[in-house]
């Protein structure tokens, strides 16, 4: 078996180079590809060539436009990556009969009220990330190619950079924080979104009637405030010789730090559909972010 990665660099994009390697050959681009290979989302075209020189049998996209606020400003541009590109990736799946997998976000909803959302409920996004996150679902739904499209939150990884190693190096220069409380979700490991990316891709290739759209975040719920709380607090147990200043940790409103784009007070994801489906039990959240913790600090 053939399987093409694109976005190898990302967060997810890294743990699934590890997870996907014995599944088959494995061929890993970044955006500036290899070998005349083209592995960049603003070039479809050359993107769907390199689909068609390479015949995969899996398609694997963990590139995305991920910068939230600065998609605000870049609308065409956040278009492109997140869903001209996965349409030029859906065509040429379809045309070859491989499985495309791709990430979406819980931020394809509004966030109001305060249940777990399901794969069923209305989208509405607030952001351009969002719609064009969402844009690019209904590209490859409407492609007809067999897919698995999983909505993940909050990610974080050993590498790269996210809200849990921003907490850390803030604890250690300062003595006061202040951290959002009105917003909730699941911080879930790239780790456990490309373990279970690999379970469901093999399942998937067995049985295609159980491709299609998933929830995929880690167990339990949280707010950025909770999990700085955590993060901090497990750290301060861990790496006890390092000098910790923080003293304070405040909870504040989402109002207390204006950004370009409005984000969902309400993430969390309801993910009995994907357990039920790949018989899998999604770890709570904290299980993830100690062993991320133990494993860089
Ligand atoms: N991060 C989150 O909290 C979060 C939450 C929900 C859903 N998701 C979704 O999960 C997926 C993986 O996210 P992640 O956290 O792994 O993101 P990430 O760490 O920001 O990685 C995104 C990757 O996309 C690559 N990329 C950007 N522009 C590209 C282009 N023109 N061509 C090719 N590659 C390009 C980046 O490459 P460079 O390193 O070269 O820039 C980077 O390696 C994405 O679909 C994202 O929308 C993420």
């Amino acid at each position: 078996m053939k399987l093409l990665l694109l976005g190898r660099n990302g967060q997810v994009g890294w743990e699934l180079q590890r997870s996907l390697a014995p599944l088959g050959e494995l061929i890993a681009l970044d955006r500036l590809g290899e070998h005349g290979l083209c592995g960049d989302l603003a070039q479809p075209e050359a993107l769907a060539q390199t689909v068609r020189e390479l015949r995969p049998d899996v398609i694997v996209n963990a590139a995305a436009h991920t910068a939230v606020d600065k998609a605000e400003s870049e609308p065409e541009l956040a278009r492109q990556l997140n869903a001209a590109a996965p349409q030029a990736l859906a065509d040429e799946a379809a045309r070859l009969g491989a499985l495309l997998v791709h990430y979406s976000t819980d931020y394809v909803f509004d966030g109001s009220g305060s249940m777990a959302r399901d794969e069923e409920q209305a989208t509405a996004a607030l952001s351009v990330y969002g719609r064009t996150k969402l844009e690019g679902e209904q590209c490859i739904q409407a492609s007809g190619c067999r897919h698995l499209i999983l909505r993940t939150s909050w990610v974080y990884a050993a590498r790269g950079g996210n809200f849990a190693k921003t907490m850390l190096r803030l604890a250690q220069e300062r003595e006061t924080l202040s951290v959002i409380d009105d917003q909730w979700g699941a911080p879930t490991g790239a780790d456990l979104i490309a373990d279970v990316s690999a379970h469901a891709i093999r399942q998937v290739l067995r049985q295609p009637q159980d491709q299609g759209l998933y929830h995929l975040v880690a167990g339990g719920e949280t707010t950025w405030h909770a999990y700085a709380s955590h993060v901090i607090a497990r750290a301060r147990e861990l790496a006890p010789e390092r000098e910790w200043k923080v003293r304070q940790i405040d909870a504040v409103p989402t109002t207390a730090f204006p950004t370009p784009a409005r984000r969902p007070h309400n993430s969390r994801l309801d993910t009995r559909r994907l357990q039920q489906t790949f018989g899998l039990r999604l770890p709570d959240w904290q299980v993830g972010v100690d062993r991320m913790l133990r494993e860089i600090l």
